[in-house]
């Protein structure tokens, strides 16, 4: 019997691994907020969070969740503009914001219509000026929502690419190797310095990624290097993606 050293769950199909992120969101938020009087959390683009996190929207969480105590943040973006079909700013407004009562000043998405050089310090400074330092000198997210690529990237952090540029550590300029397009980034220190990640990963194109990772697979793959310092790791996983493991 294989040793999996990162905590995990695995769910039968997307739409109970969704059912279940909702429940641990609603948990996980009223634990935090009874902590703190506003908290910080971080979401990831792509097709997953599409999935998960329109659940949020459903009455019974619509009505539970202070949601103007929450602050989202985005793990990265597209430098496209908000209304691109791109874009991961669009893409969780259509599936969540516009359907939750949080104020709009609680909604810090990365300016992809900005230059990125002028965006990656606007970014970053918005995260100083929000997101407290606790345990270190870098701001300390409460809850980073992560996905995987096939090729095992998360946020925009590629295998084998360099940043463009970086910014007082926190966030970056990256190129998404496959057609270049610029994004702007969280680099792997500041998803480390938070207090909670969860890697919610799904279809059978992750199985063999989320193996190696699940088995301790550390330095091959950038999700595989995400390792908190201090805080909780992680894994929501599809039937599919766990095909491997199971
Ligand atoms: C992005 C994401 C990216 C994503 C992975 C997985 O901007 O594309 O932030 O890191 O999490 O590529 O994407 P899927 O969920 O679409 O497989």
């Amino acid at each position: 019997m294989t040793d999996y050293i990162v905590n995990y769950n695995i769910y039968s199909n997307t739409e109970e691994l969704a059912d279940q992120f909702a429940i641990l969101f609603k948990e996980r938020v009223g634990k935090l907020l009874g902590e703190k009087e506003n908290i910080f959390i971080a979401l990831s683009g792509g097709v997953t969070p599409g999935l998960y996190l329109s659940r949020l929207s459903a009455r019974e969480f619509l009505q539970d969740i202070i949601w103007k105590r929450i602050h989202f943040f985005w793990v990265d973006e597209r430098m496209v503009p908000p209304t691109d079909q791109g874009s991961n700013y669009r893409a969780i407004k259509e599936v969540l914001i516009n359907k939750i009562p949080i104020p709009e000043e609680n909604i810090h998405r990365i300016k992809g219509e900005i230059v990125p050089q002028l965006e990656v310090k606007r970014y970053g400074n918005e995260i100083v000026n929000n997101v407290s330092k606790k345990h270190s000198s870098l701001p300390e997210f409460d809850w980073i929502l992560l996905g995987m690529g096939k090729d095992g990237h998360t946020a925009s952090i590629f295998p084998g690419t360099q940043f463009m540029e970086e910014y007082e550590g926190i966030t970056a300029i990256s190129r998404f190797p496959e057609t270049g397009q610029i994004r702007i980034t969280l680099t792997e220190a500041i998803i480390n310095n938070a207090e909670n990640v969860t890697f919610v990963i799904a279809g059978k194109d992750k199985a063999e990624i989320v193996h190696e990772i699940l088995r301790g697979e550390k330095d091959k793959y950038p999700a595989g290097r995400i390792n908190p310092t201090s805080g909780s790791l992680e894994f929501l996983i599809d039937k599919d993606a766990a095909s491997l493991i199971i």
